[in-house]
């Protein structure tokens, strides 16, 4: 497997990796993705990015690992990666079931109080969204200090 910046050519798939994966398909820009590409076979196999907002606050968003390679350290791999290049604090969302998978990497869930201007709009929008309450699903924020 390779990490590697993503190209203006990898766009769709980018897309469509993520809406395959049914996380949040907007702002998917490529120039801020890195991509985990086969080695041998060559294709696109997971995908994740950083986000900038507004209040100056920076999200890793977007990782997602096609179905038939999950569980293989390819989505830690794109986290870590990401993490480098990037200087603290990060901040993400996610479902609580991924508390742990996010621990591992030094992020811990944060509660309203250590939330940015944005992640307390975006938190309590989408945990008001009827489709979530709905399939019973609650989003987290979670914050990486370095
Ligand atoms: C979440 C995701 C990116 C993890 O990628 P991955 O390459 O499968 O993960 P890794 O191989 O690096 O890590 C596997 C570990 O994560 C855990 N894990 C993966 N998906 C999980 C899930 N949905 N719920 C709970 N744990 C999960 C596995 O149990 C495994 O734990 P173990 O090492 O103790 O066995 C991948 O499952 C995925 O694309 N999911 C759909 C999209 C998504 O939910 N993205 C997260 C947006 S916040």
């Amino acid at each position: 497997m390779l990490i590697r910046p993503a190209t203006e050519s990898d766009h769709a798939t980018i897309k469509r990796v993520v809406r395959a994966a049914r996380i949040n398909p907007m702002d998917l820009d490529w120039r801020r993705f890195l991509i985990a590409q086969d080695a041998d076979a060559g294709n696109i196999i997971g995908v994740g990015q950083i986000k900038a907002h507004n209040d100056g606050s920076c999200e890793l968003a977007s990782i997602a690992v096609i179905p038939e390679k999950q569980k293989q350290g390819i989505g830690s791999a794109i986290v870590r990666a990401l993490m480098a290049k990037e200087s603290p604090p990060l901040f993400l969302f996610c479902q609580a079931k991924l508390e742990m998978y996010y621990t591992r990497f030094g992020f811990r869930k944060i509660g309203v109080e250590e939330m940015t201007t944005y992640y307390k709009r975006m938190w309590r929008l989408v945990n008001a969204m009827p489709e979530f309450i709905r399939a019973n699903v609650h989003v987290i924020v979670m914050k990486w200090d370095g």
